[in-house]
């Protein structure tokens, strides 16, 4: 089971974005896939899939009402599994987020389990780099993003988490953004995956889906079908039909 914290310095730069939709496109490689909301104060992953009230929660497990944390387990249509936070903010009184490493032990075998982590070195944040055992960076390409990726990574070291690299979202290429190579050299770690801004991905929260959902075709779409195989140690050849599909999309409008 690779436990992986998808984990930002900076608020804002796509880590919840990441986390479901990475989750989806592993999903759709054929693994088994567990993402759970450690961002308790500032839930957002079950909003990213149109989940917005959850009978119970992560919040209920960490209070331990439940027997076991597959009581909070949901089943997306694709078959990854979503373990949402609760929105209401009364029910953070007696939550303790340090116990979320025992939660993450007990979550029934996935080959991975994707933690969407609050933004930062706080508490809830450290709470989920300690239940993991991989870090996975979210950063945009500018100085401030960047910076926070440099910090959070110096603390992930000192907890012994395995880095495997960022991933640069919101890439629009203008020339005020940092590069590829500038943000590796600056960070000392691997860009994984680049996915460019894309509105469609303001447009799928609006519509309660993941950005994969309504878009499986454009160049977002397929970096992270990509990042998911480079996961997951596969080879990602891109499917003619989805050249076909974007070819489509172009004269949609005509239609
Ligand atoms: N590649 C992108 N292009 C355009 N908008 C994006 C992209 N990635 C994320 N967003 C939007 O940015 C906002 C913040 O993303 P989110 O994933 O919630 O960030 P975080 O979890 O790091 O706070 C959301 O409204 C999301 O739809
Ligand atoms: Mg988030």
């Amino acid at each position: 089971m690779r436990i992986i914290t998808v984990a930002s310095g900076k608020g804002g730069v796509g880590k919840t974005t990441v986390t479901s939709n990475l989750g989806l496109a592993l999903t759709k490689l054929g693994k088994s896939v567990t993402i759970i909301d450690a961002n308790i104060t500032t839930p957002h992953l079950a909003m990213n899939f149109g989940m917005f009230y959850n009978p119970t929660t992560l919040n209920h497990v960490l209070r331990e009402e439940t027997k076991t944390v597959i009581d909070a387990i949901y089943f997306h249509d694709s078959g990854l599994k979503i373990i949402p936070s609760s929105l209401d903010v009364n029910e953070l009184q007696n939550v303790d987020i340090a116990k979320l490493e025992k939660v993450i032990k007990e979550i029934p075998y996935s080959d991975f389990v994707l933690i969407d982590s609050a933004p930062g070195i706080g508490r809830e944040a450290v709470s989920a780099m300690k239940a993991s055992k991989e870090i996975l960076y979210v950063t945009n390409p500018n100085i401030a993003a960047v910076t926070d990726v440099i910090k959070i990574n110096e603390v992930a070291e000192k907890l012994g988490l395995r880095p495997l690299g960022v991933v640069v979202n919101k890439v629009t290429g203008r020339v005020h953004e940092l590069t590829i190579g500038e943000i590796e050299e600056l960070t000392n770690l691997p860009v994984i995956a680049a996915i460019p801004f894309d509105a469609d991905f303001e447009k799928a929260l609006a519509l309660g889906k993941t950005y994969l959902e309504i878009n499986d075709y454009s160049k977002a779409a397929i970096e992270f079908m990509k990042l998911a195989a480079y996961l997951a140690g596969e080879d990602y050849k891109v499917p003619f039909t989805t050249y076909l599909k974007r070819v489509r999309s172009w004269f949609s409008w005509l239609i």
